[in-house]
């Protein structure tokens, strides 16, 4: 069988990166399936992209669709156009789809509407139930046409079968971008730039900011991060800044002597930085998630979280987008009450090759 894989944004290259692992096994035992690696080009930046191809050893893009940057719409469209180019020249028999970003949303449409192609999304049913969020409408708009639903929690289990889902297309099998965490937990790069900050274990904060609620407007942007760097009580704040802010915070001119803005880093150096960081403050989804694997302190600047494992098992919790929200938060962390968290349930690993053992029985193939 033909499985085509789908990316397009930095966290789906580190979603995937075990998924084709796993096939990649399979096959090497004479079993019939292959995949092709079709890459949208949303994000495109070498530091968004190909960056984690060399890091996490995923194979070139046998298509790289090259739609760049643009609207929701201008995207979705594009990525449209182009899937469904491939498809028509050459079916395959299940797309996988990861994640919730536009790139999801837009080849789970295209491979449905050529001609039924079967749909398997990898982290199906979790909800923020914030439909100002385009992730969130992508969710509900993949999930609306998925045949196969991989998920990471009990929790999106449920909301799918609230949804109408039939058990016999839910499958709980774990996190994959927990998958490639433990993989590559033993090759975390210590930044080159460790040394030139001063930095010690447990003596920085790791910050990261791309919503646009957060981000699109100046002074919004400005007002979060003078209140983290000033509520951090002087700890360096390494604040990998996402191309999306990159822009807006230029315009902001906020400075502090404890802040170091730097370009987006590659996974192995981020994660090092992660592990060995006093706390992360953040408000990415995939972040939240790491930080509770490796334990340390998480603060989330959302008002919600479609990841709500992360705050009742994990180190997460939500501040909200106020900013009056982060110095009691920090009061919390140096005075030694952060709560502790564990690890949600089969984020073991292991998770890819569950994934890959179910197509093979859902299509007939040869078990190993
Ligand atoms: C996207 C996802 C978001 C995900 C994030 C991961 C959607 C709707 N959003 O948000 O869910 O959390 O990726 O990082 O799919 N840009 C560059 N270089 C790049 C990529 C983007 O400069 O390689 C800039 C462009 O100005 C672009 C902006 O970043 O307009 C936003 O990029 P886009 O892919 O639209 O959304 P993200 O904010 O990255
Ligand atoms: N990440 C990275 N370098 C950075 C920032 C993030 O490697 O400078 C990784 C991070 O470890 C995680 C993923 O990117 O695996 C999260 O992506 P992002 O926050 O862009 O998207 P989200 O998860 O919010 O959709």
């Amino acid at each position: 069988m033909l499985i085509d894989i789908i990316a397009g944004a930095r966290p789906n290259f580190i979603k995937i990166a075990p998924i084709i692992a796993a096939i990649e096994v399979r096959s090497r035992t004479g079993v019939d399936i292959h995949y092709r690696l079709v890459h949208t080009g949303q994000h495109y930046d070498k530091k968004m992209s190909g960056d984690f191809f060399e890091q996490l050893n995923i194979p070139a893009p046998h298509y790289n669709l090259e739609v760049g940057s643009g609207t929701q719409a201008e995207q979705a469209g594009k990525i449209m156009i182009g899937y469904e180019r491939l498809l028509l020249e050459k079916p395959c028999d299940l797309c996988i789809v990861v994640g919730d970003v536009t790139s999801t949303m837009a080849c789970a449409i295209a491979a449905k509407k050529v001609n039924n192609i079967k749909v398997a999304h990898v982290e199906g049913g979790i909800r923020s139930g914030d439909w100002t969020m385009p992730e969130e409408i992508n969710r509900i708009v993949t999930d609306a046409i998925t045949d196969y639903f991989f998920t990471t929690s009990t929790i999106a289990n449920k909301n799918l079968s609230k949804a109408g889902v039939a058990y016999d297309r839910i499958f709980f099998v774990g996190n994959t971008m927990i998958d490639t965490l433990y993989k590559q937990m033993p090759r975390f790069q210590r930044p080159v730039f460790w040394d030139k900050y001063n930095l010690e274990e447990k003596g920085y904060i790791v910050m990261t900011l791309h919503r646009p609620n957060n981000v699109d407007d100046a002074a919004t942007l400005r007002e979060l991060v003078t209140e983290i760097v000033s509520a951090s009580q002087g700890l360096p704040v390494i604040f990998p800044v996402h191309p999306r802010t990159a822009k807006i915070l230029e315009a902001t001119g906020v400075d502090a002597p404890n802040l170091y803005a730097i370009d987006p880093l590659g996974y192995l150096e981020f994660n090092y930085l992660v592990k060995n960081a006093r706390a992360v403050i953040t408000d990415s989804g995939g972040i939240t998630e790491e930080a509770t694997v490796m334990g340390v302190p998480c603060m989330t600047l959302r008002n919600s979280t479609e990841r709500p494992e992360t705050c009742t098992v994990g180190t997460n919790e939500l501040l909200g987008t106020d900013p009056k929200g982060i110095a009691p938060a920090f009061e919390k962390l140096f005075s030694g009450q952060w709560k502790k968290g564990s690890i949600p349930e089969l984020w073991d690993g292991k998770t890819a090759e569950r994934i890959i053992a179910h197509i093979a029985e859902i299509f007939s193939l040869p078990k190993l």
